[in-house]
């Protein structure tokens, strides 16, 4: 009864293909390729001729560095547009070309404690981050949210105003576990918050062809999604070092460095065209 419950809930199989526009990609475990994720994922969107806006909800301000940008340099940052309801236009940077980003310093750890010890002035603690993305959604294509590794009040503010997540999961002897979590809370967010809302799919990350242990867990993960009724995307992102390479040396995520004809790229555009392969038909003008 409680499986059937869940399955109704965060169920996307068989539902319209339509292009969903904020994205976001989270997790309450750390070091899965959450920030990797999204970075890469822009820069496909970039590549397919997308405009993009990242939004990082992280203090660690990982995606910003990821593009060479040192966060701390920012001087409005999502935390001001949040608290302080600076217009968001204040704080967007672009990052490369055709992708944006909202970023986020030291400052968005305060955000959490500085929101639940003002309720009487934010009597609306959820709804913070959906204010600010209807100021700007409809300047991108796509909106993708990077978060931090954790369950709090900031990921109660990207599940308020995404249409879906995508869930990163390493194949390790804990995770199931921890996704059992993460999806049972977003099944209970949906109901109580956000009735739109979709797991987009699950994506194995850092996964390490050679070991047998790797491929027993992420066949138990597709067995367990498989009965409820969620997406696990085909799509694995191997574990390798040049990924790690990319962004210390190029100052870019791996994809905007390097070309089609790398295994680990194509499993990004692989992952794109799982999660995006919703984009309408283009109508005739
Ligand atoms: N395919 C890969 N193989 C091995 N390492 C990788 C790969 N892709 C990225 N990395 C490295 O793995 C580390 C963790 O990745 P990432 O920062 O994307 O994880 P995260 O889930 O965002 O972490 P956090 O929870 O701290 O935000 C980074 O140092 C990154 O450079
Ligand atoms: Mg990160």
């Amino acid at each position: 009864m409680k499986n059937t419950i869940i399955n109704d809930i965060i169920t996307n199989r068989g539902s319209d293909r339509k292009m969903e526009k904020v994205i976001a990609v989270s997790t309450n475990k750390g070091g899965v390729l959450k920030t990797s994720i999204t970075t890469n994922l822009a820069g496909v969107l970039a590549r397919e001729g997308k405009k993009v806006l990242i939004i990082d909800t992280d203090n660690q301000g990982n995606a910003a560095i990821t593009f060479g940008k040192n966060p701390d340099n920012y001087e409005v940052t999502l935390y001001d547009v949040l608290l302080d309801g600076i217009h968001p236009n204040k704080a967007i940077q672009n990052l490369y070309e055709n992708i944006d980003i909202l970023p986020s310093n030291d400052d968005m750890g305060f955000f959490e404690f500085d929101v639940v010890s003002q309720l009487n002035k934010y009597n609306d603690p959820l709804n913070l981050l959906k204010i600010a993305i209807d100021l700007i959604k409809e300047n991108y294509d796509v909106i993708i949210i990077d978060c931090p590794p954790n369950l709090g009040l900031v990921l109660g503010n990207v599940l308020k105003v995404s249409n879906e997540v995508v869930i990163p999961f390493q194949p390790e002897v804990y995770s199931m576990r921890s996704l059992q979590k993460i999806l049972k809370q977003i099944s209970d967010f949906k109901v109580q918050h956000n009735p739109s809302l979709k797991v987009s799919g699950v994506i194995g990350t850092l996964v390490d062809g050679r070991s047998s242990l790797h491929s027993q867990i992420l066949q138990e993960c597709r067995r367990f999604c498989f009965e409820k009724d969620i997406t696990m995307f085909e799509t694995i992102i191997p574990k390798s070092v040049r990924f790690a390479n990319a962004v210390a040396y190029e100052k870019l995520p791996a994809i905007l460095v390097e070309n089609r004809t790398n295994n680990l790229i194509n499993a990004y555009y692989d992952l794109y065209e799982e999660v995006f392969n919703r984009w309408p038909e283009k109508t005739e003008a």
